[in-house]
C-alpha cells in the first residue's frame, strides 16, 4: 500500500515564504509527491491563520477553504479575511489522494508588505551640503564635500555610508527593517549585513514604482544598544547604464537617496518605529564609487572601523539630509534576491610580459572576484575582466564599449587582505591582476558568480558531449543574465531588459529555473513602459528610447503572460496585463488596418543578426502578429472573456488570410525563401494545411543548400528545430545541434565558448574578432534548450492543460545520439524522462507526478513491439488509452514512474 500523496513546496505568489506581499488576495499553490501510478488529488483544503500554532489543531483564523473537491493546486486564490500591514499569515493545505486519504503539508508562510503610504514614517536620506547641481551650501565644508559629488574619476558620486543607533528596553517579540534606496543599497545590523542579497532594491522604472525589500532582524538585536548601517550607491538609478554617456538625471535621478524604518514590536504590545530622518549621520568611506559599469574602486586605507557597531564615534559625520520625495509608488519586492550563487577558481595564472597576471576562470561568468592579496599600504592592484583574449593572449576588451569594468584596490598594508566590490558587476572569463607584489597563485581570485536566485529546476545531460556543453552554455547564459530583469548581456555598455531577447528564450528559461517570480515582476516593468498608444517597448525598463518597440520585441508584452499561462498556468497574470494586451493589440490593429503589419514597426530590427538571409520585415511583423491574436484568442478563452476570444480568433483567421495571400506562394514557398520565413510561418500555422509539408520540405532544402547549415537570426532560431521536428524532420534537427561548422552552436563550441555568443560570427579564424556589437554572453541563441528539453529529450506543457497538468513526452530518438536525460521540477512536481538505445532496443524511463497525466508518443509501429515491467503494454497499471498513430504508438498515462522496454525488430 502506498502512502497517503503529500503536498510539498507551497508557495504563495510564485515564492516560498515570502516577506512582503501586497496582493490582498495573493495565490497559493504546491506541488504533490508519492509513490505508485495515477495519483490524484481528490479534494484539497487550506487553512490560514495568524497564528501557527493554530494550524496544528486545524484552525484557520484567517481562511479556511472547507473541503473543496477539486484537483487544482496552482493560482488559487486567498479568500479569507482581508490582511493587514505585516500580517504574517501561516498556511497549510491538506490534500485527500484518489482513495479519500488526507494528508497535511507542513506550514508555510507569507508576510503582508507595508499596504498604506502612511505605514512609513520614514523620509529619504541623502548627503547633506550638496544642492541638485552639484554645488555646495556656502560657508560649509566637510569630509563630504572634500570628495563631493560628480568628483570621482569615473565622474560618478562616491558611496554614501549612514549610520544610526537605536536602544532596546524591554523584550522585542519581532522586528523587521523595511528599506529601500533610489541607487543600490547594502543594508547591516549591529555589526553584518542583513542578509546576503546584492543589489537591492533592484531594477524598474524608478519613476513610477520602487521596490522595498523586508528584512527579518528579530534574532539580531540585543537589549541595550544595537546599531544600523547603510552603504549607498548610485546603481541603475543614476549611475551608469545602457549605452549613453549621459548619467545624472539621464534616466532616473541625479543623486540617491535611502529610505528604510526598524520597526519593533514588543513583547508587551507596544511598537517603536524608527525611521530614516536626520538623526541619521553620513560619510564616506573606503568605497570611493561603486558602478554597474564602471566598476568599484576601495581604498582599503580609508575604512572606518567598526561603524556599523553600537557606540561607534561618528560625531565627526555631518547628519544626512532629507532627499526629494517621489511620486513613485512604494511596492514590496516580488521575485527573489540577487545573490552569490556560487564560485569559481581560476584553472591557470600567467604572467603577462607587462608584469601583470591573467588569470583563466575557464568559464565565462557574471559577476565579480574576492580578491586576496598582501603588500605595502598605499600600493594599488588593478584587476581588469575580459571574456576573451586577443591573438596575443591579452586581455580583449574592445566589446566591453564605455563599460570599463575595472575594479580597483588599494592595499591598507599588514597583512593578508581580501577585497570584493559591492555594487559592481562584470561578464568574464579572464582577469588581467596588476600590482601583485607577490607571487599569485589559484588562491588570489576567486571568481563570484551572482544572478536573481530563482531555483533551479531543469538538468539536461546527453551522450554527445558538444550537445551537453551546449546545454552548459545555455545554463550560465541564463545565470549570467537574470539580474534584477532579464538583460541582453553581462559585458559591455548595454545590460538591459530587452524585451525581445527575453520572450525568445523564455521556453528555455522557465526549463532551468523557476523564473515564475522573476518573470512577474518583469511583466510590470513591461507594462510600467508601455506607451501611450498602447505599443510595448523594446526594452522594460524603459530607458533611452521614446518610441514602441519592433515586431518581436513589442510582442513579448502578449508573449509573455501566455508563456506564464503555459508553464505555470498562471491565470492571474492574464488578468492582470488583460487591459495593457488589448491596448496594445488594438494599437496594432489601428495602425495596421489591412492585417498586413507594415506600419509603425519602429526600430524595426527583422530577424536580428541572421547570416546572409534577410527575412522580410513585414512578413516577420505580420507573422508575429498573427501569433499574438491566435495568443490572446487562448487567453481570452483561459479567462472567461468569450467573446473577446471569438474577436480575436476571427482577427488571427483575417491576418492569416492577407498573410497567405501577400507571402504564400502555390507551391509552399514563404516570400523572402529564408530558413526564418519558413519556421515562423510553420510554427504560427499561417500556412494552409495542403501546404504545410511542401513548406517543411522547403525548409529543409534550404538548409541543406546551406551546407547543412542554419542562417537564422535570433527569431527564426528560436522555432527552426522545434518546427523541423514538428514536420517529421528531427533528423535535420540532429544534424544542425551536431554541426560544428560555422553558422552553428558547435562552431562556438569547437573555439571554446562556455557561453552562447550573440552572434554566430562573433569570432571567425578568417575575421578574428566582429568590430560591432559582439557580446560573448547573450542568451538569445540559447533558445535551443526549449528543443533540447522539449524535444530531444521529450518533456512539454500542453498549452490545453496548462502547468503541466497534462504533459506531452515525445522524444526524438535518432542516430547520432546514443542516450539522453532530462529532469524538469515542474510546478505540480518532478517530470523526468530518460532514454538509451541500441539498433535492437530503446529504454525509457520516465516520471510522472501525481494529479497529471501524460501522452506519451513510443517511437514503434505497434504497441507489440513495448512491454513495462515485463508485461504487455496493454496490461501495465497506470496507462489508459492506447493509439497508433504516424508518429509512433500514443498512450494516456496517469502519474509513477514507467520503464518502458521498447522493441526494434
Ligand atoms: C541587443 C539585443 C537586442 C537588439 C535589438 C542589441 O543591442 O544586445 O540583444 O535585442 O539590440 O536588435
Amino acid at each position: 500500500m502506498t502512502a497517503p500523496l503529500k503536498p510539498m513546496h507551497l508557495k504563495c505568489e510564485h515564492r516560498s515564504d515570502p516577506l512582503g506581499v501586497d496582493n490582498l488576495q495573493p495565490r497559493l499553490s504546491w506541488a504533490l509527491e508519492g509513490e505508485g501510478r495515477s495519483r490524484r488529488q481528490a479534494e484539497y483544503r487550506i487553512l490560514v491563520s495568524s497564528r501557527r500554532g493554530s494550524l496544528s489543531d486545524h484552525q484557520g483564523d484567517l481562511w479556511d477553504s472547507g473541503r473543496i473537491s477539486a484537483d487544482h493546486s496552482l493560482d488559487i486564490v486567498y479568500a479569507g479575511q482581508p490582511l493587514a500591514s505585516a500580517e504574517r499569515a501561516w498556511w497549510r493545505v491538506c490534500v485527500w489522494d484518489e482513495s479519500g486519504r488526507p494528508e497535511w503539508s507542513d506550514t508555510a508562510y507569507w508576510e503582508m508588505g507595508l499596504l498604506e503610504p502612511t505605514d512609513w514614517e520614514a523620509s529619504w536620506l541623502t548627503g547633506p551640503l550638496v544642492s541638485e547641481s552639484g554645488a555646495s551650501a556656502p560657508g560649509r565644508k566637510t569630509v563630504l564635500e572634500e570628495r563631493s559629488w560628480l568628483r570621482t574619476s569615473i565622474g560618478s558620486s562616491p558611496v554614501h555610508y549612514l549610520r544610526n543607533e537605536f536602544d532596546i528596553d524591554r523584550p522585542v517579540r519581532r522586528a523587521r527593517v523595511y528599506a529601500s534606496a533610489r541607487g543600490l543599497y547594502r543594508l547591516s545590523i549591529n555589526g553584518e549585513a542583513a542578509d546576503d542579497r546584492v543589489f537591492a532594491p533592484g531594477w524598474t522604472d524608478y519613476h513610477q514604482r520602487i521596490e522595498y525589500q523586508i528584512y527579518d532582524i528579530t534574532d539580531r538585536l540585543y537589549e541595550g544598544g544595537n546599531a544600523i548601517g547603510v552603504m549607498l550607491t548610485e546603481g541603475w538609478y543614476a549611475g551608469y547604464v545602457g549605452f549613453t554617456p549621459r548619467r545624472h538625471g539621464a534616466h532616473y535621478g541625479a543623486r540617491s537617496s535611502f529610505l528604510g524604518q526598524i520597526v519593533l514590536d514588543f513583547e508587551d504590545g507596544g511598537q517603536q518605529v524608527i525611521g530614516t530622518d536626520e538623526r541619521w549621520r553620513i560619510s564616506l568611506g573606503p568605497v570611493e564609487y561603486s558602478d554597474m559599469l564602471m566598476g568599484e574602486r576601495y581604498d582599503a586605507r580609508r575604512e572606518l572601523g567598526g561603524w556599523l557597531n553600537h557606540a561607534y564615534d561618528d560625531s565627526c559625520w555631518p547628519a544626512a539630509v532629507e532627499g526629494w520625495r517621489t511620486e513613485a509608488k512604494l511596492v514590496a519586492e516580488r521575485a527573489q534576491a540577487m545573490k552569490i550563487i556560487e564560485e569559481i577558481r581560476p584553472n591557470t595564472v600567467t604572467r603577462l610580459g607587462s608584469g601583470a597576471c591573467l588569470f583563466d576562470l575557464g568559464q565565462n561568468m557574471v559577476g565579480r572576484i574576492k580578491l586576496r592579496v598582501q603588500g605595502k599600504a598605499g600600493s594599488v592592484i588593478r584587476i581588469r575582466h575580459g571574456e576573451m583574449l586577443t591573438d596575443e593572449q591579452q586581455l580583449y576588451t574592445a566589446n566591453l564599449r564605455t563599460a570599463r569594468a575595472e575594479d580597483v584596490y588599494v592595499l591598507k598594508g599588514g597583512g593578508i587582505e581580501t577585497y570584493e566590490p559591492t555594487f559592481t558587476y562584470h561578464g568574464f572569463r579572464y582577469v588581467e591582476v596588476t600590482g601583485l607584489q607577490e607571487e599569485p597563485d589559484l588562491e588570489t581570485v576567486t571568481g563570484r558568480v551572482l544572478m536573481s536566485a530563482t531555483p533551479r529546476t531543469g538538468n539536461f545531460e546527453c551522450s554527445d558531449q558538444q550537445v551537453t556543453q551546449l546545454y552548459e552554455n545555455i545554463l550560465w547564459g541564463q545565470k549570467g543574465n537574470f539580474i534584477s530583469v532579464p538583460t541582453d548581456c553581462p559585458q559591455r555598455d548595454e545590460r538591459m531588459g530587452w524585451t525581445g531577447d527575453a520572450q525568445i528564450f523564455f521556453a528555455t528559461a522557465a526549463y532551468n529555473m523557476d523564473i515564475a517570480a522573476f518573470i512577474s515582476k518583469w511583466m510590470i516593468d513591461i507594462e510600467d513602459a508601455q506607451r501611450p498608444d498602447g505599443a510595448f517597448t523594446d526594452i522594460a525598463p524603459l530607458i533611452l528610447f521614446e518610441n514602441g518597440g519592433a515586431p518581436g520585441w513589442a510582442d513579448a508584452g502578449i508573449i509573455i503572460p501566455w508563456s506564464m499561462y503555459v508553464f505555470y498556468g498562471d491565470r492571474s497574470i492574464i488578468q492582470r496585463h488583460w487591459k495593457a494586451m488589448t491596448a496594445f493589440m488594438e494599437g496594432v490593429a489601428r495602425q495596421n488596418p489591412g492585417f498586413l503589419r507594415r506600419h509603425k514597426l519602429n526600430l524595426n530590427f527583422g530577424d536580428w543578426l541572421s547570416i546572409d538571409a534577410d527575412t522580410p520585415k513585414d512578413l516577420l511583423a505580420t507573422a508575429y502578429y498573427a501569433y499574438c491574436a491566435r495568443l490572446m484568442a487562448d487567453m481570452a478563452r483561459a479567462i472567461g472573456r468569450v467573446r473577446e476570444a471569438e474577436q480575436y480568433s476571427a482577427l488571427r483567421s483575417d491576418i492569416k488570410d492577407a498573410f497567405v495571400s501577400e507571402f504564400v506562394a502555390e507551391d509552399g514557398a514563404i516570400a523572402g525563401d529564408t530558413q526564418t520565413a519558413y519556421a515562423l510561418s510553420l510554427a504560427y500555422d499561417l500556412v494552409p494545411e495542403k501546404l504545410q509539408a511542401a513548406c517543411a520540405r522547403k525548409l529543409v532544402e534550404n538548409i541543406a543548400a546551406r551546407g547543412g547549415c542554419l542562417s537564422c537570426g535570433f527569431h527564426g532560431t528560436r522555432w527552426l528545430a522545434p518546427v523541423l521536428t514538428r514536420f517529421g524532420y528531427s533528423d535535420v534537427a540532429y544534424q544542425l545541434v551536431l554541426s560544428e561548422e560555422y553558422p552553428s552552436w558547435g562552431f562556438s563550441i569547437k573555439h571554446g565558448a562556455t557561453t552562447i555568443w550573440e552572434r554566430w560570427d562573433g569570432w571567425t579564424p578568417e575575421h578574428g574578432f566582429q568590430e560591432q556589437m559582439n557580446s560573448f554572453n547573450h542568451y538569445a541563441f540559447g533558445s535551443i534548450g526549449q528543443w533540447l528539453y522539449g524535444d530531444l529529450a521529450g518533456i512539454k506543457p500542453d498549452s490545453a492543460r496548462p502547468g503541466f497538468k497534462h504533459i506531452l513526452i515525445a522524444p526524438q530518438i535518432r542516430d547520432g545520439i546514443e542516450w539522453c536525460r532530462a529532469a524538469f521540477r515542474s510546478p505540480r512536481g518532478m517530470i523526468s524522462v530518460s532514454w538509451v538505445q541500441s539498433r535492437e532496443r530503446i529504454g525509457l524511463d520516465l516520471e510522472i507526478p501525481p494529479n497529471t497525466t501524460a501522452a506519451i508518443t513510443l517511437p514503434v509501429n505497434s504497441s507489440g513491439q513495448v512491454t513495462e515491467g515485463q508485461r504487455p503494454l496493454a496490461e501495465t497499471d497506470g496507462i489508459d488509452e492506447i493509439h497508433v498513430e504516424e508518429a509512433g504508438v500514443i498512450v494516456t498515462a496517469g502519474s509513477g514512474r514507467y520503464s518502458f522496454e521498447i522493441s526494434r525488430e
